[in-house]
């Protein structure tokens, strides 16, 4: 790991519907770390929920929002970050958190992602009338940018408990070696 980093937080990234809050908060318990979710720093912040900026302000305002949390996060340690899905797709975002944090992308096939987020309503950018061709479309799209983290993991084919281990170990061994 290049000496230009200081892993001390571990950042969950990947595409809606991965399970990045669920595995975040089991990964958190079992590093006795804190979790935080970049959704809910904005949320909190702008006193709106993610559905009413992207309504009221638009996708560029909440962009901005993103780009302000992740230089916030700088300060952060021990602590498992959750990440919106397209946050490392923009900017520098991704390699902002490269400086503190070992990044992990949860990965699923676009099918399962459907099926995960099909009755959940909370996502602005699949409230169209082909969710399933938008996720396979902003997949292929940010896949360049997923592949760029740290560890890559398919939750398709490992269970929450078994990811959690491996990357409590994953982590471990990169903060002993650095
Ligand atoms: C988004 C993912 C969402 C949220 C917003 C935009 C995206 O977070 O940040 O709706 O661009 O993929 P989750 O990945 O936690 O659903």
């Amino acid at each position: 790991m290049s000496d230009t980093r200081n892993i001390r937080n571990l950042a969950l990234v990947g595409f809606m519907g991965v399970g990045k809050t669920t595995i975040g908060h089991l990964l958190a318990a079992q590093l006795d770390f804190r979790f935080v979710d970049t959704d809910q720093l904005i949320e909190a912040q702008a006193g709106h929920t993610i559905a009413e900026i992207f309504a009221k302000s638009g996708e560029a305002t909440f962009r901005e929002l993103e780009r302000q949390v992740v230089q916030a996060l700088k300060t952060y340690s021990n602590t498992v970050i959750a990440t919106g899905g397209g946050l490392p797709c923009l900017g520098d975002n991704l390699a902002e958190l490269k400086t503190h944090a070992l990044t992990v992308c949860l990965w699923a096939s676009p099918e399962s992602v459907y099926e995960r987020v099909r009755h959940q309503a909370h996502r602005p950018l699949l409230h169209t009338p082909d969710p399933l061709g938008k996720i396979r479309e902003l997949l292929a799209l940010r896949e360049p940018y997923y592949r760029q983290a740290d560890i890559l993991v398919s939750t398709d084919t490992r269970s929450p408990r078994d990811l959690v281990s491996l990357l409590a170990y994953e982590f471990r061994s990169v903060v002993q070696k650095s």
